[in-house]
């Protein structure tokens, strides 16, 4: 019913809410509750959106929330290989946007979680390809059948980046304890828009080194970056072998990784879990970083 939809929508886009702007069969709009768009994002590359999109969406689908995670890293593509559904994908998310198929043949439900939900990336087109208030268009509408819209991001700050942007309510800042991943992190929070909910999480973090002082620990990250903490994730290699098996980590037994991912997904459901403290008396990673001045003030 494109009409209604068309409705629903323009009722939720306005700012006042405004009742004389319910359509005809308003129990229709006020069923429709949005679900939540967040985007997970770091600026630099390779610091652990993609491994996080698929882990925290497979959690929160496992907690029995429907989610679709959206792979918005046009010219790349990877969270269909992170979850193990590549021979599965056959159209993707410009494909919708360019109305060559239904958001339906688009999307690729998971093979155990039938309630997560893939939005795949094209793989032959350019980000520049897709226009930001389309791909605004395609999260409202995912909101509207999802309780949770994950948002992979691609790496770095141009059109990719704001394409991945545009429709998000909350964002999940990846980065992890080196000097340039916080850095490129602290850039992409001052590029955020203001309303955009703020979220850390600190990736590959080993306990050991952050004891012996030569790794950055969580601390010293935020006391640059200054944001509400949602998790720590300890650098595993049982990754890289759920990776290659398109498996999710959170599926390995005895994974710490994928302990800290489970973990995450309970928090973003308001559940209240304590995070591991990796302390590190030293900060002497945070002394450099404000000499450069890259601390916030
Ligand atoms: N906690 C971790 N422990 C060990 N390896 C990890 C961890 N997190 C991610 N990795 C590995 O780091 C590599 C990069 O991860 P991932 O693809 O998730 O990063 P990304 O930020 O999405 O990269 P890109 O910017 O290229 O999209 C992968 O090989 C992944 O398996
Ligand atoms: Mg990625």
């Amino acid at each position: 019913m494109p009409d209604l939809d068309r409705d629903i929508q323009d009722t939720l886009a306005s700012p006042s809410g405004a009742s004389a702007q319910l359509p005809l069969d308003a129990s229709a709009a006020a069923a429709v509750k949005l679900g939540r768009s967040i985007v997970v994002t770091s600026g630099k590359g390779g610091v652990g959106k993609t491994t996080t999109t698929a882990n925290l969406g497979t959690a929160l689908a496992d907690a029995g929330r429907s989610v679709v995670v959206v792979d918005a890293d046009v010219g790349l593509r990877n969270l269909d290989v992170v979850l193990g559904l590549e021979n599965r994908v056959s159209k993707h998310l410009l494909d919708v946007i360019e109305e060559k198929c239904s958001l339906d043949e688009a999307l690729v439900r998971d093979r155990v979680r039938r309630n997560l939900l893939l939005m795949p990336a094209a793989q032959n087109r350019e980000k520049d390809d897709v226009p930001e208030e389309k791909m605004a268009q395609l999260v409202r509408q995912l909101q509207e059948r999802f309780e949770f819209v994950l948002i992979d991001c691609p790496a770095g700050i141009e059109q990719g980046f704001r394409n991945a942007v545009v429709g998000a309510q909350e964002a999940i800042i990846v980065t992890t304890p080196e000097v340039s991943a916080v850095r490129d992190a602290d850039r992409v929070i001052g590029l955020l828009p203001r309303a955009i909910e703020l979220k850390l999480v600190v990736n590959r973090v080993r306990p050991a080194m952050v004891k012996k002082g030569t790794m950055m620990s969580v601390a010293d990250v935020n006391a640059i970056l200054r944001l509400d903490l949602l998790g720590v994730v300890p650098d595993e290699r049982e990754i890289i072998i759920a990776t290659n098996r398109g498996t999710p980590v959170i599926d390995i037994e005895g994974s710490e990784t994928g302990a800290a991912f489970r973990r995450i997904a309970r928090r973003m459901l308001g559940e209240e879990v304590p995070i591991p403290s990796f302390e590190d008396k030293r900060n002497f990673v945070t002394r450099v970083m404000s000499t450069l001045g890259l601390g916030r003030s």
